[in-house]
């Protein structure tokens, strides 16, 4: 990979979440130090779901000044809240509900009928969020991602025109699992984040996992998350890790 990243083992699922929500809170409480507000966005699927029950609770709930963290999200499926695949809905239930954070601060993707209009409402939240003028990219805190067997991350998927997307902050694309019109945060604003942190669990990601860190050739999506301008973490548990070569067994 261009920019080398730090790769961080834990022996299971439990030890990946519990460093997770350790790297989220220091992340927190660096950038409210040096700016007085913490831009976090976060991924769906299962892996951070864990993560995100272990913010609401000690040491960290009373820990992060939420009244100054806002929560973006990376992707999200085109699904109501409430239903079951909803990246919203998930960490609504584990996270957002059960901390002190003023609503103002949470920006969930907007559901639309026509996801393309909400992709672009989602760009202007961007816009106007981070008062970027033209041509400028947001600049994240901590982006949290996770990878599928696929080597997808977010929802960018392999083969997918949206991959190639350079002007666009958000875009919507279809595919996946579930195979839903989806809304993608892209790869400019992916890159541009102080901080990209991937989290990866279990065995049936292992080959995916080696290829990504070994083969600069494969191009997988998550290859493209090369975090240019900022810091590029790896938290891996041991299963996950297994086809690495032993050096990495840190
Ligand atoms: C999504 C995602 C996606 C996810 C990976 C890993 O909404 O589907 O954001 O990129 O992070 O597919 O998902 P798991 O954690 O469920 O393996």
């Amino acid at each position: 990979m261009k920019n080398n990243p730090k790769i961080i083992i834990r022996d299971d699922p439990d030890l990946l979440a519990k460093e997770a929500a350790k790297l989220f809170s220091e992340a927190a409480l660096k950038s409210i130090s040096m700016k007085g507000i913490f831009t976090v966005a976060v991924s769906g699927g299962t892996t951070p779901r864990h993560m995100h029950s272990l913010l609401a609770k000690e040491p960290h709930i009373s820990k992060i000044p939420w009244d100054k963290t806002h929560i973006f999200w990376v992707d999200e499926r085109c699904v109501s809240y409430a239903h079951t695949h909803s990246n919203y809905g998930a960490a609504e239930e584990d996270l957002i509900s059960k901390i002190p954070i003023p609503d103002a601060n949470v920006h969930p993707m907007p559901v639309e009928p026509l996801p393309e209009t909400g992709s672009d409402k989602y760009q202007d939240t961007l816009i106007e969020f981070f008062e970027l003028k033209q041509g400028m990219l947001p600049r994240f805190d901590l982006i949290v991602l996770g990878i599928g067997t696929d080597g997808h991350t977010a929802s960018l998927f392999p083969g997918q025109r949206a991959l190639d997307e350079k002007e666009k902050l958000v875009v919507s694309v279809k595919g996946g699992n579930p195979d839903v019109s989806r809304l993608t945060m892209t790869l400019p604003v992916l890159n541009n984040a102080m901080e990209v942190l991937f989290l990866v669990s279990g065995e049936q990601k292992a080959d995916t996992l080696k290829t990504i860190l070994e083969n600069e050739h494969a191009l997988f999506p998550a290859q493209r998350v090369q975090a240019v301008n900022g810091t590029l973490k790896w938290l891996i548990d041991r299963e996950a890790a297994s086809k690495l070569p032993s050096r990495c067994n840190f």
